[in-house]
């Protein structure tokens, strides 16, 4: 972590390392090539590539490999890596306990109930050497959209569907959702939103990942934190408040009223606003694309689509007008909730969604800093009060 005196900051010395900013905004705390943000340019890099040269042209099986191995896989590893995890996907007895347990619980907290009780099922849970991590990671990968399905159904009253090998991971998690093998197209833009989703530099989620496996403990328990951080709204629980929000706008020309209305009560715009990127978040305009394409099928998405693009162009304007100089640009959940929407998932389970997704970058980033093998512990700015003196009530 960069302090201004890292001599000292060796030293402990917490008096003399100059306070980090609030939130850590702009502090470096790890070395990673998995993924880097460049917030003034707009652009994210995953594994050497941009974004835009993966979205919608690699699947995310060969994403997940890209940062887990350092490359894209050749045709008969991408075979072999489908293959494993296609075979993994069922849920041993134990976890499917704990969804039926959670079936009225939200969904993305029946997957952090779920993914703890997946160490059961790993021959060496508390090991970190990089092949049990690989292990683990994929394990996770492939069992995270069953959780997710299995929820759903449940929390619908419903059996959950047992998963199918056959189809692509996409297709067979909306096919446990639904019951029906889905629209090519429909499989098609699930897949280009985990991949849109799969890693992003130093989030919240990732840097909750990094400090538990900064101290040797294991995948299960890492990826597990990362949900928790995950769950937050100004992370990743905002696209179903997105899509409250349209909802509630119901036509375009209500946006601006609502707008001005909600920042005058103190309240954020949804789907707005990031910390790093000070332009439009890249994934973003990837995710508007999936979006349209989803909408051409449906009336209602249509519409929908089109109430988005007139809110979006109102927020982005009022907030400039309101917010001068906070650069707040349309983020990554704006169109993640319109594009998971359109899949007919319910947006109480859209977290639990993005998670499936970036549960690979979290797995790659716990492999990172397992090799990296160094503690992440920061120090705290003390502001509390000196010297006082304990006096026990009996002495008076
Ligand atoms: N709507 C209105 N005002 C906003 C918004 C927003 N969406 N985002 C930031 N602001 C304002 C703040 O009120 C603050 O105003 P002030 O200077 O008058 O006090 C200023 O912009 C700076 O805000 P911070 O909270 O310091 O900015 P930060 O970088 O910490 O916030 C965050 C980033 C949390 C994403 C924020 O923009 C936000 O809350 N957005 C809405 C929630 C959201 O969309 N979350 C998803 C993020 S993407 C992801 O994590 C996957």
């Amino acid at each position: 972590m960069t302090v201004n005196d890292p001599e000292a900051a060796r030293r402990g010395a917490s008096l003399t390392a100059a306070p980090s900013p609030r939130g850590l905004d702009g502090v470096v705390a790890a070395r990673t090539r998995l993924s880097h943000v460049d917030g003034l340019a707009g652009e994210l890099i995953i594994g050497g590539y941009e974004l835009k040269e993966l979205a919608g042209r690699v699947g995310f099986e060969e994403a997940g490999h890209l940062l887990w191995r350092g490359a894209l896989p050749g045709g008969e590893e991408l075979g072999e890596l489908r293959r494993e995890l296609a075979v993994l996907r069922a849920l041993p007895e134990e976890t499917m306990r704990v969804v039926r347990a959670a079936a009225k619980a939200p969904p993305i907290d029946a997957l952090r109930m779920a993914s703890a009780t997946l160490s059961l099922d790993l021959a060496d849970p508390d090991s970190i050497a990089p092949a049990a991590d690989l292990t683990a990671a994929k394990m996770l990968t492939a069992r995270f959209p069953t959780v997710v399905a299995a929820h759903a159904r449940l929390s619908a009253g419903q059996e959950p569907i047992l998963p199918r090998a056959d189809l692509s991971r996409a297709a067979n998690f909306l096919y446990m959702v639904h019951g029906k093998e889905p629209d090519p197209i429909a499989a098609r833009a699930l897949d280009t939103y985990w991949v849109t989703v799969i890693d992003h530099g130093m989030n919240a989620s990732t840097f909750a990942a990094r400090v538990i496996a900064s101290t040797r403990s294991d995948m299960v328990s890492a990826v597990t934190g990362a949900i928790g951080a995950l769950k937050g709204p100004l992370h990743g629980g905002a696209p179903g408040p997105v899509l409250d929000m349209l909802v509630e706008i119901r036509s375009a020309d209500r946006a601006e009223a609502w707008v001005r209305n909600e920042l005058a009560a103190g309240r954020r715009i949804m789907g707005f606003g990031h910390r790093v990127y000070k332009v439009r978040d890249p994934r973003a305009e990837v995710l508007r694309s999936v979006a349209e394409e989803m909408s051409a099928a449906h009336l209602e998405d249509h519409k929908l689509f089109d109430l988005a693009r007139a809110v979006e162009g109102t927020a982005l304007k009022v907030l400039d007008e309101v917010k001068p100089g906070r650069n707040l640009r349309t983020n990554v959940e704006f169109y993640t909730a319109l594009v998971l929407q359109s899949l007919g998932l319910k947006p109480r389970s859209f977290v639990a969604t993005f998670a499936c997704g970036r549960i690979a970058g979290w797995c790659a980033h716990v492999i990172e800093q397992h090799a990296e093998d160094h503690l992440i512990r920061p120090q705290s700015e003390y502001v509390g009060p000196r010297g006082l003196h304990f006096s026990s009530p009996d002495s008076t």
